[in-house]
C-alpha cells in the first residue's frame, strides 16, 4: 500500500472481523434490552467511538429496539500515547437521561480510567440502567476494573490505530485496526 496504509506494520483486526463482531454485539444488546421501557439510549464517546457508533447503531436497529443517540466528547490522552488519567468533558449530553436505559458506546478500554469516570458520571444522573459496549479491550493495560458487559475483541498491549483509534489524531479513518510502524512514532 501507499500513504496511510504504508504506515501500518500489520493488520490485527480486519474490516470483515469488525463487521461480524458488531453484528454479534448488536444481537446480544438487543436481546438483553427486550421490553426496555423507552428503548435504548446510546451514548457515543467521541471521538474514538465515532466509527463504532455509526456501524453499531445500524446493526442494532435491524434487531428492532427503539433507539436514540447522544454524543459526549471526553478526552484523557491528548496528544500522547498513554492515558493521563485526567478526563476532560469537551461536549456534554444534550438531554436528561433520568429513567433511561443507557448503553455507552466506546471504542476501547485501555487503562479503564475514561470509562470508570464516565460510568460514575452517568450513574449520578439517575438512569434506569447503564451498560458499556466496547469494541476493543487491552486486558494487560487495565488499571481500574470497569464492568464492561459487552466486549468485542481483546488485543495486545501495543499502540494500535484505525477504526476510530488515533495516533495524534490521525488514522481514525482506517477501516481495519493495525499496528503502526515504529518509524512513524520517531517521525512525530
Ligand atoms: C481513547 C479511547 C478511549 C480511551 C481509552 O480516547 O478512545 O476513549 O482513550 O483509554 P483509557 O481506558 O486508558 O481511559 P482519547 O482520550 O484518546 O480521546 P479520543 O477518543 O478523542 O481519541
Ligand atoms: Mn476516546
Ligand atoms: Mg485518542
Amino acid at each position: 500500500g501507499s500513504g496511510r496504509d504504508a504506515d501500518i506494520e500489520r493488520v490485527i483486526i480486519t474490516e470483515e472481523q469488525i463487521r461480524q463482531k458488531i453484528d454479534e454485539l448488536a444481537k446480544q444488546v438487543s436481546a438483553d434490552h427486550a421490553g426496555a421501557e423507552g428503548g435504548i439510549l446510546l451514548v457515543c464517546v467521541l471521538k474514538g467511538a465515532v466509527m463504532f457508533m455509526a456501524d453499531f447503531a445500524r446493526a442494532l436497529g435491524r434487531y428492532g429496539p427503539q433507539l436514540e443517540m447522544e454524543f459526549m466528547a471526553i478526552s484523557s490522552y491528548g496528544q500522547g500515547t498513554t492515558s493521563s488519567g485526567v478526563v476532560r468533558i469537551l461536549k456534554d449530553l444534550d438531554r436528561d437521561i433520568t429513567g433511561r436505559h443507557v448503553v455507552i458506546v466506546e471504542d476501547i478500554v485501555d487503562s479503564g480510567l475514561t470509562l470508570s469516570w464516565l460510568m460514575k458520571y452517568l450513574q449520578s444522573r439517575s438512569p434506569a440502567s447503564v451498560e458499556v459496549v466496547a469494541l476493543f479491550r487491552k486486558p494487560d493495560a487495565i488499571k481500574v476494573q470497569v464492568p464492561t458487559k459487552y466486549v468485542g475483541f481483546d488485543m495486545p498491549t501495543e499502540f494500535v490505530v484505525g477504526y476510530g483509534l488515533d495516533f495524534a489524531e490521525r488514522y481514525r479513518e482506517l477501516p481495519y485496526v493495525g499496528v503502526l510502524k515504529p518509524e512513524v512514532y520517531a517521525r512525530s
